[in-house]
Protein backbone atom coordinates (compact mmCIF):
# COMPACT_ATOMS: atom_id res chain seq x y z
CA UNK A 1 0.00 0.00 0.00
CA UNK A 2 1.09 3.62 -0.73
CA UNK A 3 0.07 6.37 1.71
CA UNK A 4 0.14 9.86 0.59
CA UNK A 5 -0.47 12.51 2.56
CA UNK A 6 -1.41 16.65 1.83
CA UNK A 7 -0.42 19.35 4.12
CA UNK A 8 -1.23 22.80 4.38
CA UNK A 9 -1.85 25.44 6.56
CA UNK A 10 -5.40 25.01 8.27
CA UNK A 11 -6.35 21.64 6.17
CA UNK A 12 -9.90 22.98 5.24
CA UNK A 13 -9.10 24.13 1.77
CA UNK A 14 -5.54 23.19 -0.14
CA UNK A 15 -5.17 19.35 1.44
CA UNK A 16 -8.51 18.74 1.47
CA UNK A 17 -9.48 19.81 -1.85
CA UNK A 18 -5.95 17.59 -2.70
CA UNK A 19 -7.35 14.51 -1.29
CA UNK A 20 -10.32 14.41 -2.56
CA UNK A 21 -9.31 15.34 -6.09
CA UNK A 22 -6.51 12.74 -5.58
CA UNK A 23 -8.51 9.60 -4.06
CA UNK A 24 -11.36 10.34 -7.27
CA UNK A 25 -8.44 10.20 -9.46
CA UNK A 26 -7.64 6.73 -7.66
CA UNK A 27 -10.98 5.43 -7.83
CA UNK A 28 -10.84 6.18 -11.87
CA UNK A 29 -7.90 4.31 -12.58
CA UNK A 30 -8.84 1.15 -10.25
CA UNK A 31 -6.21 1.52 -7.56
CA UNK A 32 -8.05 1.95 -4.13
CA UNK A 33 -6.04 -1.21 -2.76
CA UNK A 34 -3.01 -0.04 -4.09
CA UNK A 35 -3.20 3.49 -3.05
CA UNK A 36 -4.19 5.72 0.27
CA UNK A 37 -4.35 9.18 0.60
CA UNK A 38 -5.21 11.37 3.71
CA UNK A 39 -4.35 15.60 4.26
CA UNK A 40 -3.51 17.31 7.46
CA UNK A 41 -2.44 20.87 8.78
CA UNK A 42 0.28 22.50 10.26
CA UNK A 43 -2.20 24.95 12.28
CA UNK A 44 -4.78 23.49 14.88
CA UNK A 45 -7.58 26.33 14.78
CA UNK A 46 -9.78 23.92 12.28
CA UNK A 47 -9.38 20.94 14.39
CA UNK A 48 -12.11 18.77 13.60
CA UNK A 49 -13.90 21.36 10.92
CA UNK A 50 -15.42 19.69 7.45
CA UNK A 51 -13.52 21.45 4.39
CA UNK A 52 -14.15 25.35 3.71
CA UNK A 53 -17.17 26.48 1.62
CA UNK A 54 -14.91 27.23 -1.51
CA UNK A 55 -13.51 24.12 -1.48
CA UNK A 56 -17.23 22.50 -0.92
CA UNK A 57 -18.74 24.16 -3.58
CA UNK A 58 -15.93 23.72 -6.55
CA UNK A 59 -16.00 19.75 -5.42
CA UNK A 60 -19.71 20.01 -5.81
CA UNK A 61 -19.26 21.60 -9.07
CA UNK A 62 -16.71 19.29 -10.28
CA UNK A 63 -18.84 15.93 -8.52
CA UNK A 64 -15.83 14.87 -6.20
CA UNK A 65 -17.15 13.41 -2.61
CA UNK A 66 -15.48 14.77 -0.07
CA UNK A 67 -17.45 12.65 2.62
CA UNK A 68 -16.05 12.26 6.05
CA UNK A 69 -13.22 14.26 5.48
CA UNK A 70 -12.36 16.73 8.73
CA UNK A 71 -9.65 18.40 9.73
CA UNK A 72 -6.46 17.40 11.88
CA UNK A 73 -2.93 18.08 12.92
CA UNK A 74 -0.06 16.75 11.34
CA UNK A 75 1.97 14.61 13.90
CA UNK A 76 5.33 12.84 13.43
CA UNK A 77 3.88 9.57 12.95
CA UNK A 78 2.79 10.59 9.72
CA UNK A 79 6.45 10.48 8.76
CA UNK A 80 6.41 6.54 9.41
CA UNK A 81 2.68 6.26 7.97
CA UNK A 82 3.02 8.15 4.47
CA UNK A 83 5.87 7.48 1.90
CA UNK A 84 4.70 10.74 -0.14
CA UNK A 85 4.27 13.80 2.56
CA UNK A 86 3.46 16.36 -0.28
CA UNK A 87 3.26 20.18 1.22
CA UNK A 88 1.17 23.26 -0.36
CA UNK A 89 3.38 26.18 -0.21
CA UNK A 90 7.29 26.43 1.95
CA UNK A 91 5.82 27.51 5.49
CA UNK A 92 4.19 23.89 5.66
CA UNK A 93 7.54 23.02 4.60
CA UNK A 94 9.31 25.01 7.69
CA UNK A 95 6.66 23.54 10.48
CA UNK A 96 6.65 20.29 9.20
CA UNK A 97 10.54 20.18 9.78
CA UNK A 98 10.09 21.63 13.12
CA UNK A 99 8.09 18.44 14.45
CA UNK A 100 10.19 16.06 15.68
CA UNK A 101 12.21 13.76 13.23
CA UNK A 102 10.69 16.05 10.72
CA UNK A 103 14.52 17.41 9.58
CA UNK A 104 15.17 13.98 8.41
CA UNK A 105 11.32 13.64 6.69
CA UNK A 106 11.25 13.37 3.11
CA UNK A 107 9.07 15.77 2.04
CA UNK A 108 7.58 17.07 -1.67
CA UNK A 109 6.22 20.56 -2.18
CA UNK A 110 2.95 20.47 -4.87
CA UNK A 111 4.26 22.71 -7.34
CA UNK A 112 7.46 20.02 -7.92
CA UNK A 113 5.27 18.31 -9.39
CA UNK A 114 3.66 20.99 -11.97
CA UNK A 115 7.54 22.65 -13.07
CA UNK A 116 6.42 24.51 -16.21
CA UNK A 117 4.18 26.68 -13.77
CA UNK A 118 5.45 30.10 -12.60
CA UNK A 119 4.11 29.63 -9.35
CA UNK A 120 6.44 27.67 -6.92
CA UNK A 121 3.36 27.53 -3.92
CA UNK A 122 -0.02 26.77 -4.50
CA UNK A 123 -1.60 30.29 -3.54
CA UNK A 124 -4.20 30.36 0.05
CA UNK A 125 -7.45 30.57 -1.73
CA UNK A 126 -8.43 31.33 1.95
CA UNK A 127 -6.64 34.50 1.91
CA UNK A 128 -6.97 35.00 -2.12
CA UNK A 129 -10.71 33.53 -2.66
CA UNK A 130 -9.89 31.89 -5.77
CA UNK A 131 -10.75 28.54 -5.33
CA UNK A 132 -10.81 27.87 -8.94
CA UNK A 133 -7.03 28.44 -9.78
CA UNK A 134 -6.19 26.00 -6.86
CA UNK A 135 -8.75 23.37 -8.15
CA UNK A 136 -6.63 23.97 -12.16
CA UNK A 137 -3.39 23.50 -9.94
CA UNK A 138 -4.09 20.28 -7.66
CA UNK A 139 -6.45 18.84 -10.41
CA UNK A 140 -3.13 18.65 -12.56
CA UNK A 141 -1.02 17.85 -10.01
CA UNK A 142 -2.59 14.90 -9.16
CA UNK A 143 -2.30 13.75 -12.89
CA UNK A 144 1.65 13.89 -12.37
CA UNK A 145 1.52 12.99 -8.92
CA UNK A 146 -0.45 9.30 -9.64
CA UNK A 147 2.18 8.92 -12.96
CA UNK A 148 4.80 9.12 -10.89
CA UNK A 149 3.69 6.64 -8.37
CA UNK A 150 2.75 4.22 -10.60
CA UNK A 151 6.01 4.35 -11.95
CA UNK A 152 8.22 4.14 -8.73
CA UNK A 153 6.36 2.06 -6.36
CA UNK A 154 3.12 0.09 -8.03
P1 LIG B 1 -5.57 26.06 3.97
O1 LIG B 1 -6.13 27.55 4.16
O2 LIG B 1 -4.19 26.04 4.60
O3 LIG B 1 -5.49 25.88 2.47
O4 LIG B 1 -6.55 25.16 4.63
C1 LIG B 1 -6.26 28.16 5.40
C2 LIG B 1 -7.33 27.89 6.20
C3 LIG B 1 -7.48 28.56 7.41
C4 LIG B 1 -6.53 29.47 7.80
C5 LIG B 1 -5.45 29.74 7.01
C6 LIG B 1 -5.31 29.09 5.80
N1 LIG B 1 -6.68 30.17 9.01
O5 LIG B 1 -5.87 31.07 9.30
O6 LIG B 1 -7.63 29.90 9.78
Amino acid sequence: MVNVLFVCLGNICRSPMAEAVLRSKIAQRGLQESIKVDSAGTGDWHIGHVPHEGTRRILDQKGISYADMTARLVSSNDFDSFQYIVCMDDSNVVNVRKLPGGEKAELLTFMELLPDEELREVPDPYFTGNFEQVFALIDAGCDVLLDRIAEERL
